[in-house]
């Protein structure tokens, strides 16, 4: 099939047997791709892989297709013999907007509520209202990972915690931002995201909430940034989270805390012995653990 290169949005494709799935996943993760988006079809997806399959999907515009395709295959080489990588057009509204019929306005907890800015709600007073358009970037809300940081959010909030100071590393969305702006109406933030794509977004979902003036979002590095933060949200990979760990330690305020997500149940525990092994790190308590499915996240609290 010819695709137009320039305008037109495609899906590549690479279909795998089922049984490949998690290292497929692991070998496209590892390698630098270069798409604008990336999918896994199964059949629980709204469009579904064959039986027995499982569907990688690249979502690009404007890019070498060709180069693109080649980059996949040399990813996939060493993991199985019966990959097929097609190229389809994907017109940017036919794949864009699907994922918006599913998107519908549902609550986190009994008082955080999620309304897609398509959608239409009348909250009560005590409803913490997220409104939200996430674009192409993390964190709907519907992923456990971004759940559990919100549930943390809430209740760390109930509990008293007092937070004039947040950050938000690996933003997404925002969405984590918008609650915690929100919960406490005296704070200001920053996030921060390697991804300039997601940080845009993230702006434009705070301007949504009215919050913008409250917020500052940059791609600089965690490493780069100064301060201290009552309150510090990481809903990120471990392996990313191990590398940024000394990092988003030192940015925690005394008597603040560190709420990190992102993690495969188990895996806190490797975070809550890397930091027990750090000097800094035993300045902090657990203050919660959260799970949800396969996902946990770890509530810490770093004493005064
Ligand atoms: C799982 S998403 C979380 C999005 C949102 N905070 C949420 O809770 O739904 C992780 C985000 O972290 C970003 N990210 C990955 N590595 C990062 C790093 N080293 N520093 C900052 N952001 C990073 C990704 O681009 C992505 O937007």
């Amino acid at each position: 099939m010819t695709v137009k290169p320039e305008d037109d949005w495609v899906e590549v494709v690479a279909s795998i047997p089922s049984m490949l799935e998690d290292n497929a996943t692991a070998a496209v993760m590892e390698a630098n791709i270069g798409a604008d988006g990336f999918e896994i079809r199964d059949q629980g997806s709204f469009k579904k892989s064959q039986p027995g399959r499982v569907e990688l999907v690249f979502v690009t515009r404007g890019r070498d297709v060709a180069a693109l395709t080649q980059r996949i295959d040399q990813a996939l080489a060493p993991v199985g013999l019966h990959t097929e990588i097609t190229t389809v057009p994907a017109p940017e509204s036919a794949w864009r907007d699907k994922w918006k019929e599913f998107f519908k306005v549902f609550y986190v907890t009994p008082r955080i509520v999620i309304v897609p800015s398509w959608e239409k709600h009348e909250p009560t007073t005590a409803e913490v209202v997220l409104n939200l358009d996430p674009g192409r970037a993390f964190g709907t809300g519907q992923h456990e990972s971004t759940r559990l940081c919100l549930r943390a959010l809430d209740a760390i909030e109930t509990r008293g915690h007092a937070a004039r100071r947040v950050l938000d590393v690996g933003c997404g969305s925002g969405i984590l931002t918008v609650a915690a702006l929100k919960l406490w109406p005296e704070s200001r933030a920053v996030m921060l995201d390697v991804d300039v794509d997601s940080v845009r977004v993230a702006m434009e979902n705070l301007q949504l909430n009215g919050l913008e003036s409250r917020v500052r979002g940059e791609t600089r590095a965690l490493g780069k940034l100064a301060g201290k933060y009552d309150v510090v949200l990481a809903n990120i990979q471990l392996d990313v989270l191990e590398g940024l760990l000394p990092e988003l330690v030192a940015r925690v305020e005394r008597g603040g805390v560190l709420i990190m997500a992102g993690l495969l149940a188990g895996q806190e525990k490797l975070l809550e012995a890397q930091l027990g092994a750090m000097k800094a790190g035993r300045e902090f308590a657990v203050w919660g653990r959260g799970a949800e499915g396969e996902w946990t996240a770890l509530v810490l609290y770093r004493g005064k």
